[in-house]
């Protein structure tokens, strides 16, 4: 993207919360890659569009982006799905200290071995990949 663009559009995302911003410094110092400020506010603008009743995410991490996605709808449900056990409790943590344990279902499971169990969570309105890019044709 053009340098110019990304500096505006950057200058106006609205600034995270203390809770969002532990989250960001934690990703940043155990080098877990959650979304870009960029990318995350576009995302949130087409789902405050859409309206999802209920979101597939694939490649939950520590749960930023679910929580994130939970705070701009307000009714909409989450399915998340985390492979590694680490990031999977860590998630869990973070989104009980956020409240939102009731709207977000955490799944400790590969997306593309635990798809039947996965699916039993359906219909998805909206689905969002963001797990191991070389396998994206698969998920
Ligand atoms: C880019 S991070 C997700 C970041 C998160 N969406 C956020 O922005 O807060 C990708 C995550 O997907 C997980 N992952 C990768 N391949 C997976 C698979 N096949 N099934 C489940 N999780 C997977 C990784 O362990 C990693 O935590």
């Amino acid at each position: 993207m053009n340098d110019i663009i990304h500096d505006y559009l950057l200058k106006h995302i609205p600034k995270s919360t203390p809770f969002f911003e532990e989250l960001e410094v934690y990703a940043k110092e155990h080098e877990v890659p959650i979304m870009e400020p960029d990318s995350l506010h576009c995302l949130l603008q087409i789902l405050d569009i859409q309206k999802p009743k209920r979101i597939l995410e694939l490649g939950t991490a520590i749960g930023y982006s679910a929580l994130k996605m939970a705070d701009k709808l307000p009714k909409t449900e989450i399915i998340t799905v985390e492979r590694d056990e680490e990031r999977f409790k860590q998630a869990i943590h973070n989104i009980e200290r956020y409240g939102a344990s009731d709207r977000i279902k955490v799944l400790l499971t590969d997306a593309i071995e635990g798809s039947e169990e996965i699916l039993t969570y359906g219909p998805f309105d909206a689905i969002f990949i963001d797990a191991a890019k070389a396998q994206y044709e698969k998920f």
